[in-house]
């Protein structure tokens, strides 16, 4: 005799109660998991074109496609350099402007403050206890510190299993970030991966998603764009700041009418993320037939505030109530999903 078998598939995040009373008698469900992403953001100092490329507009898409976007400001990171209390007041709701200005939708995404979650610190303290010494001291981004004579702090050493902590209580399946973040994530996966091994199966092993073609956007000097070397265009504020940057770009010494190479042109580099491929060939060959460097950057400068003309206005009109209550209704929704995982983590160690 043959056994009739119905398979439905069902996407996790509908799989409702009325669906399954429906179901009640299919012989097998299978669960295709939605897909979440999940990035976040260290709200010191002022947005910059690297940020942009690099972490907001790859995070922003996923608003799009994915089944559940976290999107939230780790003013705990920022702790363990930033000790103003002032500065991190403002830098957090600065940055949360930033985001809502550049297209974060709170109907799309979850937008939170890290600190808003206490959970992240939480499962951080369980997460270190299983995290080997030597997979922190190997961390780039430290070493990089040290090297540089930041003072160092406990904290900055731990920045990673915070930042493991902050992808895996949300079970993430994908996290988009710039070429310097990939080895945290790379990180959180080992984490996961030794409890999971130690505890059996918790956490989502997470995905770090850097994108090729913007993944270095470079800075004003031919360096990495970062705040850190001073080399920024920033997104927002005072135009007069952004037309000085863009002026003071470094260009190699050709003469105003010589072929300019395009390839190796920083302003060239930058200009050409804000166009469409055919434009940015266009442009490419202006710069071969010797189009003077003070005039690319007038070009660029123009191409600029054009691009973020729309985003710009919108920064300009967002007050502090609005952030304030979009906010603690991320926090509201942050925190459930959180809540649940952590109950699972504490049964799964034993501390329930
Ligand atoms: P900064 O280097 O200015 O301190 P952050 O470290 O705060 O920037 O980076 C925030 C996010 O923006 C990260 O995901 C990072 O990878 C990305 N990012 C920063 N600078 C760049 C850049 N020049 N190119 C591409 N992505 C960048
Ligand atoms: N370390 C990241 C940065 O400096 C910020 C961050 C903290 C993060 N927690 C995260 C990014 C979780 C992605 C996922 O940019």
């Amino acid at each position: 005799m043959c056994e009739e078998i119905t398979f439905v598939v069902v996407v996790e995040t509908r799989y409702s109660a009325s669906l399954q009373k429906r179901f009640a008698n299919v012989a097998y469900v299978a669960t295709i998991k939605a897909m979440k992403v999940l990035s976040a953001m260290q709200p010191s100092g002022t947005l910059h074109l690297g940020n942009y490329f690099g972490s907001m507009l790859p995070n922003r898409e996923y608003q799009e496609t994915a089944d559940q976007v976290f999107y939230f400001i780790v003013d705990l990171h920022a702790l363990t350099t930033v000790h103003d209390p002032e500065v991190l007041r403002k830098s957090r709701t600065d940055a949360a402007r930033d985001y809502l200005a550049a297209g974060f939708d709170p109907e799309k995404s979850i937008m939170f403050f890290q600190s808003s979650v206490p959970q992240h610190t939480e499962l951080q303290w369980i997460l270190s206890t299983l995290t080997p010494m030597g997979l922190l001291e190997r961390s780039v981004s430290y070493k990089d510190k040290v090297q540089k004579g930041l003072d160092t702090n406990a904290g900055l050493f731990m920045y990673p299993v915070l930042m493991a902590a902050d992808i895996l209580l949300y079970d993430a399946d994908k996290v988009p970030v710039g070429k310097d973040q990939k080895q945290h994530v790379e990180m959180a996966r080992d984490i996961a991966q030794k409890f999971n091994n130690a505890y059996g199966d918790t956490f989502v092993i997470p995905e770090p998603e850097v994108r090729e073609n913007v993944a270095v956007v470079p800075g004003t000097d031919g360096q990495k764009m970062s705040k850190s070397y001073g080399n920024t265009i920033p997104l927002f504020g005072d135009e007069k700041a952004i037309q000085k940057a863009i002026m003071g770009t470094v260009t190699d010494s050709k003469d105003k009418d010589d072929p300019k190479d395009p390839d190796s042109c920083v302003i060239y580099q930058i200009h050409k993320l804000l166009l469409s491929e055919g434009d940015a060939a266009t442009l490419a060959d202006e710069y071969k037939n010797g189009l003077p460097y003070g005039d690319a950057k007038k070009k660029l400068f123009e191409a600029y505030m054009d691009y973020f003309g729309e985003m710009r206005k919108k920064h300009e009109s967002i007050k502090d109530d609005y952030i304030a209550t979009i906010l603690e209704e991320g926090a509201v929704k942050a925190q459930k999903v959180a809540q649940a995982k952590m109950e699972a983590v504490k049964k799964a160690v034993g501390l329930v």
